[in-house]
């Protein structure tokens, strides 16, 4: 396939950056997305040029690195993440816009690459369990309903990525944060922390500036592990709670 990529490029530190268009040539269908970035990169290098920076590390779905806005949609036209989506996905002669997520909350680093960290700051604030909850026997051996599990587990899915940020017009990370606290709330050993937790982590979610909630949807049609909308009922549920216990 013949392509014309149109991505953003901004160097580190600088407070503007602009669009540049690359044409490629020789993209097969089968590639992946960052492999095709990947032949990019050794045609900018053969010619001279600065090659384009943009995250990736497992390259299988796992870490939630590869953030990137593919035509205006997180991730892409597939609900998958940037590296699973292939190049079968385009067709020869298309125009692919690339930009890095939209989010004042994930600073660009440069070119495609944001800064993250504010995730790891709301889960430093309660998105773990710190009670001791014995030895794995005695874990294996904590009855959990078959319901429960299976919702922590599903829930316990949400790879950190941002597309649910990127995704809501109101830069919310709600899906995100309903996605930690039902995984962990639905756990017995998640239980002594459980209201604790949901008010210093949806505070943290506040002091970074992500926005509120309003019920739209994007970020649950954007996720790529399919973290269901109703994790942001639960967050609201547990919040009630914690206030009216005085957490
Ligand atoms: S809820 Fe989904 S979109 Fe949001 S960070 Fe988790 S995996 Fe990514
Ligand atoms: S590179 Fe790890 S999820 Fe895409």
């Amino acid at each position: 396939m013949k392509l014309t990529l149109k991505i953003w490029r901004q160097n580190q530190g600088a407070a503007t950056g602009a669009i540049k268009e690359y044409p490629i040539d020789g993209v097969s269908s089968d590639m992946s997305f960052l492999e095709m970035l990947d032949l990019l990169n050794e045609n900018l290098v053969h010619a001279g040029e600065e090659p384009v920076a943009f995250d990736s590390d497992c390259r299988e779905g796992i870490c939630g690195m590869c953030s990137l806005m593919i035509n205006g949609q997180a991730h892409g036209p597939e609900v998958t993440t940037t590296c699973q989506l292939h190049m079968r996905s385009f067709k020869d002669g298309d125009t692919i816009t690339i930009e890095p997520w939209r989010s004042s909350v994930f600073p660009i680093v440069k070119d495609l690459v944001v800064d993250r960290s504010a995730f790891d700051r709301i889960i430093q604030n309660g998105g773990y369990i710190s009670v001791n909850t014995g030895s794995a026997p005695e874990a294996n051996a904590a009855p959990v309903p078959r319901p429960k599990a299976q919702r922590s587990f599903n829930t316990a899915t949400c790879i950190g990525c941002g597309a649910c940020v990127a995704a809501c017009p109101n830069g919310s990370a709600s899906l995100f944060l309903g996605a930690k606290i039902t995984h962990l709330g639905e756990l017995p050993q998640g239980q002594p922390e459980r209201y604790e937790r949901v008010t210093s982590m949806v505070a943290q979610h506040d002091h970074e500036g992500f926005g509120g909630c309003t019920n739209i949807g994007e970020c649950a049609s954007a996720c790529p592990k399919e973290i269901p909308l109703d994790v942001i009922a639960q967050l609201n549920k547990d919040l009630r709670t914690a206030i009216k216990q005085g957490h």
